[in-house]
């Protein structure tokens, strides 16, 4: 299943302005990842206050890269990071900033409703040659695409959190995405300095796919009174060499976004014990209790 490169690049968009749609966790770290790579960005989302937050947070993340990579010049690392700043525009209105972006990236809400009415209302507004791509890291990129009349030049880009950080990106061709299109998006993930894999437009992907039930059974096994959490954790970064345990990654990957996952996939595969639910899961997110980004989810944070 894996594409190759085509031989013919006649068609192959040059991916340089980039729109991304939702200023989340994602949205602003797919942003980040471009504007230091020298792409034009416009971040877009709903209101002022969330854009302001996403430009803090790609700032703090920013001077984390620089401590690093600039560790014996400062001066350089705050130039770069004045450069990537410059790199990166906020809008409140999708209509004014995708006109001339050459890849529509959307990264909100993990529902397929909302991602449709978004991709149908773009697609009357971005240029012919404007690829469209999803974030999303549970729903078909086949049925997102189908609310447009682009299904040749739409495909899944799955990045994963912290973006900074991770270097893998899934790249997801549907039966109707074309070579040249996949191409492009294959190029754009090495011009970001990231690795893609590409895989069949499944639910989960392959990370996902594999990761999310992990994070589940954890969650189970320790329902069944078979583990604490804290050991459950000290156990799978100990003895398997996970940077993190199944419940501090849930907090970091926030619990709303694991119940959208595993609703759906229950929801559609019901009998498959894999995709059960867990009881601790679903009492946390009622209670607001989302993880690291609202204080506490399996724990507290300062
Ligand atoms: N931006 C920039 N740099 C960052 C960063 C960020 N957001 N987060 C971490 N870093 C860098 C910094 O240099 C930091 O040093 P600093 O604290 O001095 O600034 C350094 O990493 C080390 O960070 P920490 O001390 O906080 O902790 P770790 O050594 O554990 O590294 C980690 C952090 C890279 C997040 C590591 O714990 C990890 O890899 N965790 C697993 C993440 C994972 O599995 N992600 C996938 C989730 S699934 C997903 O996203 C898919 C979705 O669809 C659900």
């Amino acid at each position: 299943i894996r594409r190759s490169f085509s031989s013919s690049a006649v068609r192959r968009v040059v991916i340089k302005n980039v729109t991304i749609i939702g200023g989340g966790q994602m949205g602003a770290g797919i942003a980040q990842v471009a504007a230091s790579t020298g792409h034009s960005v416009t971040l877009v989302d709903t209101s002022e206050d969330i854009l302001k937050k996403s430009v803090k947070g790609i700032e703090g993340s920013l001077k984390r890269v620089v401590k690093k990579k600039f560790a014996d010049k400062p001066e350089a690392g705050e130039e770069f990071i004045q450069k990537v700043l410059q790199n990166v525009s906020t809008s409140t209105d999708p209509a004014a900033a995708v006109p001339t972006s050459d890849l529509v990236l959307e990264a909100i809400v993990e529902n397929l409703n909302v991602k449709q009415d978004l991709f149908g209302r773009l697609d009357k507004l971005a240029p012919k040659h404007s690829i469209f791509a999803s974030n999303t890291s549970s729903l078909p990129i086949t049925d997102i695409a189908s609310s447009t009349s682009r299904q040749d030049r739409f495909g899944g880009l799955h990045f994963f959190n912290p973006v900074p950080m991770m270097k893998l990106v899934e790249v997801i061709a549907t039966s109707a995405t074309s070579q040249e299109t996949f191409d492009s998006l294959l190029n754009f993930s090495k011009a970001l300095g990231k690795t893609p894999v590409s895989c069949k437009d499944t639910p989960g992907f392959i990370v996902n796919r594999l990761l999310v039930p992990y994070m589940m059974e954890a969650l189970r096994l320790h329902e069944r009174g078979h583990g604490s959490k804290e050991d459950i954790d000290i156990a799978m970064k100990l003895g398997a060499g996970y940077p993190m345990g199944p419940f501090e990654l849930s907090d970091y990957v926030g619990l709303d976004t694991m119940k959208f996952i595993i609703d759906g996939w229950s929801e559609k595969d019901p009998d498959n014990p894999i995709f059960a639910q867990s009881e601790l899961l679903n009492k946390l997110v009622a209670e607001g209790k989302l993880g690291k980004k609202t204080g506490e989810g399996f724990y507290k944070y300062k």
